[in-house]
């Protein structure tokens, strides 16, 4: 996280080489980074930085035609040679059979690797025409992907080898009707192929000065600040930004009432990562300032790292509003479920271990902010504008519509980027400075900063009768949400309603705590909680299978919950339950893999020396879609022009997941038109209405309802106008809609008619929809969703029980999605949530000051990600728009309790303790020898 001292003195020279086929020549100081040459300097931002550091890839450019990482080579490398950039490859009108077939086959989500992915997989066919799926592996595995589990990457670039492109239906083809269901290419997916696509470091305003902050290099400390005026007169800052510089209220957090972060520390940290003050200036100054050159005396403390440091009896009090460091507890309880457990004929119980996981998004955090007038505007890479307008209004002693948020396009953020980062401090330097102030955090700074996965201790029991039916569940669980609340009471409110897991009990009592520490902040990520859970309660339910030698994919079964089901918490479910229909989907698989797995092993049993084993595991997931009991409402508009155009106003921010395409198709089905005759407005606060929060899997079920309100009022609305009823068919005619009920034709002539707002529209639709929930009482019992999305999958894994090591060589993953909107974008969902599940179950762990970085710290490349069958089931919701639901955290929550059980059946280990890594899973194997002796 630390910046290093540059002692170099930068000296220009005139560098020539070949760029895209054009000839050119630059002054530059030789020893420049590559990548900042051709983003900086060339303006060529297509090509991404994720790390600076050679581990991510999404540099890749073509030097003489060869992959290299620009981010690794001097400037000078260049000279004389010929560079190939994502620019180069082809233009959105003109795209090369390469990224057509990313486009066609979507394996492009956030789009922040896809340049670096395009021109690895340009190198490979320039040299190989045919490659086989193993030559595509191995020449794409610098570059990695957090969105795409690389299946459909591979497809792509194995489609164009073997010139088997099949084309989707375009948005071209797409007729009035028929949007929905389709597997229409993403509406912004041509400019995520060609490097147009602008994400948070991609643009800035000419004069804009640059920030950078200085961070804790301590887990506790206090501190305090020297004579910074003169240090920056010294260095030659612009400014230096401290808390007194905060004109508005210095804290900030997700809840209202429980804002507990400081934007610069006053005096005291609590974390290693937080923000002490800011260095504003010429980008060239900073990077000859170190952060140990700034004057700050420390005060080490000692540090409360994990839950049982800081609820130990004479553990530290961090904040004062929080006694015991328990900053909020979460409670559930049906039944008697502890009686219940003595009586039960089969119990299993444990203690079980998850890590600090953490986002890994490519794009780090970044934007700018400038003033106009006596408003902020702020472009930014984020998930929740309106949430990041309040919060910075607040912080800015602004009003609210002072200020203007302009999502960037967003390099990902599966939760990551709910929580304010970088916005305060470029909006309090440029309200302050006059001038745009630009902002990127490296990578260390942004692992060190931004919020994790909860790591979680959870002691639970589960208890079955004979039959194999769950009767009682007791779930304690406490979780890590480090130094501030971020969306820790999120955490601790639906784990207890999901901590069942998609079965009927009979009775249940869960408790879960969000405990402060010392430790980087933890807040949403990809299931708030759920993941962590699913491990705990889906390995018991493996133990009680193997107990009454029962099949664990039968117990499952038996157990699903089903129409009619009455959850936990209370809640009837009427409709929309497809869990049983994911497992019927799977049955085959299962049966066949297990009795390979079976043969496989008893054939390794009997060669001597052979030590790897197989195994196939089970594990299912459900996922209330939207907050937990909480207001959850999205606004959403789409107007008519006079040109016949009409506006989609999407305050939704797609965040790769492909919000904006699907909310396309639901706009062009509802309102009875082609996609072709919409525009898409996305995110801005000055022009969209507030829809609410990309999270909790609820885009397309509650903003994608308010869109279908919003289509057909503005239907009856133009019905209205044409002096026509339903059903009418509407057909496009010289700008002018010509509308049909099968006799009568009118033309609605718009040229003439009045605008209603400045973005010259004739009538505006609205819709709104808040999901029906009900408050849960003291027990957690009411109706905390609206509705479920339901997943099961199954893993094939390979292990090898000398070294430890897991390979997963298949996956299964069925989903209840209500109904599938498009197709290759759920498909798209299962495999990115699979291989973040992977992740999490064999190799990611986040420790705070030693894995800041992305060679420290592992996420899955493409080599670790196997095929992926996926398999859709359409249980249509009522309320969903065309019966949708949702599928971002469903899709990953079975993956690593199906791992961990297929690590068991392979070779008898139970896994406690996530990641397996090969210490541990080795630990687990002699622990079962010796219980065995
Ligand atoms: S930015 Fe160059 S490898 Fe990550
Ligand atoms: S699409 Fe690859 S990182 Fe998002």
């Amino acid at each position: 996280m630390t910046q290093k001292l540059s002692t170099h003195q930068p000296s220009t020279q005139a560098l020539s080489f070949t760029v895209n086929g054009h000839k050119t020549v630059i002054e530059v100081d030789p020893i420049r980074r590559l990548v900042d040459v051709l983003r900086e300097d060339m303006q060529l931002t297509g090509t991404k930085v994720g790390c600076n550091a050679g581990d991510c890839g999404a540099c890749t450019v073509l030097l003489d035609g060869r992959q290299v990482c620009a981010c690794l080579v001097p400037a000078a490398q260049a000279a004389g040679r010929e560079l190939r950039t994502v620019e180069g490859l082809g233009a959105p009108d003109n795209l090369s059979r390469l990224q057509q077939a990313f486009l066609d086959h979507g394996a492009a989500q956030c789009g922040i690797c896809t340049p670096g992915m395009l021109m690895a997989a340009q190198d490979l066919l320039d040299r190989d025409e045919r490659p086989g799926e193993q030559d595509v592996l191995d020449a794409l595995g610098g570059v990695l992907c957090r969105c795409t589990g690389y299946r459909k990457i591979v497809e792509a670039v194995l489609s164009v080898a073997q010139s088997t492109n099949d084309r989707p239906i375009s948005s071209e083809t797409l007729p009035n009707a028929g949007a929905v269901g389709s597997r229409m290419a993403k509406v912004d997916g041509i400019a995520k192929i060609t490097g147009a696509e602008k994400y948070g470091a991609d643009e800035w305003p000419a004069d804009s000065l640059t920030l950078r902050v200085i961070r804790s290099p301590h887990h506790h400390a206090r501190f305090q600040l020297g004579d910074l005026t003169a240090f920056a007169k010294v260095r030659g800052l612009t400014a230096i930004l401290t808390a007194a510089d905060v004109p508005g209220q210095n804290v900030f957090g997700v809840y209202p009432t429980g804002k507990d972060q400081p934007v610069f520390a006053e005096g005291y940290v609590r974390f290693r990562g937080e923000a002490i003050c800011a260095l504003v200036g010429e980008a060239e100054t900073l990077a000859a300032i170190a952060d140990g050159d700034v004057p700050i005396a420390w005060e080490i403390l000692p540090a409360l790292q994990g839950v049982a440091a800081a609820t130990a009896p004479d553990a530290a009090q961090l904040h004062q509003t929080s006694p015991g460091n328990v900053l909020v507890t979460g409670r559930l309880s049906s039944g008697n479920a502890a009686g219940l457990l003595k009586t039960t004929e089969v119990v299993a119980r444990d203690r079980f271990r998850t890590a600090f996981v953490e986002h890994a998004y490519i794009e780090p955090e970044a934007g700018y902010a400038r003033r106009v007038d006596d408003r902020l505007e702020i472009f930014v890479t984020t998930q929740t504008p309106y949430m990041d307008r309040d919060e910075v209004a607040l912080i800015m002693g602004l009003k609210p519509d002072q200020v203007r948020i302009i999502p960037s396009a967003v390099g990902g953020g599966f939760g990551g980027k709910l929580d304010l980062s970088l916005h305060p401090m470029i909006a309090i330097a440029a309200w302050k400075l006059g001038r745009p102030v630009r902002c990127t955090y490296s990578r260390p700074e942004s692992m060190a900063s931004t919020t994790k996965r909860h790591p979680a201790v959870i002691d639970i029991a589960v208890g079955a009768d004979r039959e194999g039916r769950l009767r009682a569940i007791t779930f304690e669980g406490d979780f890590n949400t480090g130094a501030y609340a971020s969306w820790g009471p999120t955490v601790a409110n639906r784990v207890p309603v999901h901590a069942s897991g998609p079965y009927e009990v009979d009775a249940i009592t869960c408790v879960t705590r969000a405990i402060y520490t010392n430790d980087t902040p933890a807040g949403a990520f990809r299931g708030f909680g759920v993941p962590q859970s699913a491990i705990a309660l889906e390995t018991l339910l493996d133990d009680i299978a193997e107990r009454l030698r029962m099949c664990p994919f039968e117990l499952r079964y038996r157990n699903a919950l089903d129409r009619n089901s009455v959850t936990a918490s209370g809640q009837r479910l009427a409709a929309s339950v497809g869990l049983r229909a994911c497992l019927d989907a799977l049955r085959p698989q299962w049966d066949a893999w297990r009795a390979e797995a079976v043969i496989h092993n008893q054939q390794a049993a009997a060669k001597k020396g052979t030590r790897l084993r197989r195994g196939v595991g089970v594990g299912c997931g459900w996922y209330g879609i939207g907050n937990t009991s909480l207001p959850n409402p999205s606004i959403m508009r789409v107007g008519l022009r006079q040109n016949g155009r009409i506006t989609l106003y999407n305050g939704a921010v797609d965040i790769g997941q492909g919000s904006n395409t699907i909310m396309m198709q639901i706009c062009a089905d509802a309102l009875g038109v082609p996609v072709t005759a919409i525009d898409l407005v996305a995110g801005d606060t000055d022009l969209t209405a507030d829809a609410g929060k990309t999270s909790a899997s609820r885009q397309t079920f509650v903003s994608g309802t308010a869109l279908r309100l919003a289509s057909e009022d503005l239907r009856r609305q133009m019905l209205r106008l044409a002096n026509i009823v339903e059903p009418a068919q509407f057909r496009l005619a010289d700008g002018s809609w010509v509308i049909s009920d099968g006799q009568i034709e009118h033309q609605l002539y718009l040229s003439g008619l009045p605008t209603i707002n400045e973005h010259g529209d004739l009538m505006v639709g609205e819709g709104r929809f808040d999901p029906p929930t009900s408050p849960l009482d003291a027990d957690g019992q009411g109706i905390p969703y609206a509705t479920y999305s339901f997943s099961a999958q199954l893993a094939l894994v390979e292990v090898d029980i000398d070294l430890g090591t897991t390979k997963v060589l298949r996956i299964a993953a069925a989903a209840d999605v209500g109904r599938a909107i498009n197709p290759t974008q759920v498909e798209g969902q299962l495999h990115g949530g699979v291989a973040q599940g992977l992740g999490l179950a064999l190799m990611e762990e986040y420790i705070p000051g030693r894995t800041e970085n992305l060679h420290d710290y592992l996420i899955p490349t493409i080599g670790d990600i196997p095929p992926i069958d996926t398999y859709i089931v359409e249980d249509p919701e009522p309320l969903g728009p065309f019966g949708a639901k949702g599928i971002g955290e469903p899709a990953l929550i079975p993956t690593a309790p199906a791992i961990l059980n297929a690590i068991r059946h392979a070779t008898g280990a139970r896994i406690t303790q996530v990641p397996a890594t090969p210490d541990r899973l080795r630990a687990a194997l002699r622990q079962m020898q010796e219980a065995a002796e």
